[in-house]
């Protein structure tokens, strides 16, 4: 497989990862078990600064040239492309309300239990929606050629939490992360 493709099927299972803290979390506060505030803004200032700018544009540039040579998938590459926007929204209002929580204001309990699910349904059903739908597509469109014409217009950004170097500001979630494995 193209290792584009590759790749970003790798950050969808990243994300996959931090969906299932996420989930976890959110269950247990739903049982009135508070869960660690910090981790989860960080999850979401990750899922924010990463996903939402370098993952769905490189997937968007894919998309463009998928549209070129086979408008078939019109429909669910517009598709896919809303739920990029909705998804930034989604993100965003819940990384707002977790940053309320951990500067000390008073948010509803409910409200972030609605704000983390709603985003954790959304996502969940877009990965598996790149993979079952778009992905196997891509996979038998392009010739090699076409594939470097893509690669050029893709911008490599490092992912700061998965890749070789963890950036300083996501240091912490990967400990955190790391040891909630136990
Ligand atoms: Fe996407
Ligand atoms: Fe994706």
């Amino acid at each position: 497989m193209e290792q584009t493709l590759v790749s970003l099927s790798s950050d969808h299972r990243n994300y996959s990862k931090l969906l299932a803290v996420l989930k976890n979390d959110i269950d247990n506060l739903e049982h009135s078990v508070n869960p660690d505030f910090i981790r989860l803004y960080d999850i979401m200032n990750y899922m924010t600064n990463y996903p939402d700018v370098s993952h769905h544009p490189v997937e968007e540039i894919i998309f463009k040239a998928l549209l070129a040579k086979s408008p078939d998938s019109a429909d669910l590459v517009n598709a896919l492309v809303e739920e990029h926007k909705e998804l930034a929204r989604l993100g965003a209002a819940l990384k707002e309300k977790l940053n309320h929580v951990i500067s000390g204001s008073i948010v509803s309990k409910d409200a972030i239990i609605e704000a983390a699910n709603n985003y954790y349904q959304y996502l969940t059903n877009h990965i598996n929606s790149e993979e079952g739908n778009i992905f196997p597509i891509i996979e038998n469109t392009f010739s090699k050629d076409e594939w470097l014409q893509i690669n050029n217009q893709i911008d490599d950004t490092e992912d700061p939490l998965f890749g070789d170097v963890v950036q300083e500001q996501f240091t912490d979630l990967y400990k955190r992360i790391s040891l909630s494995k136990d």
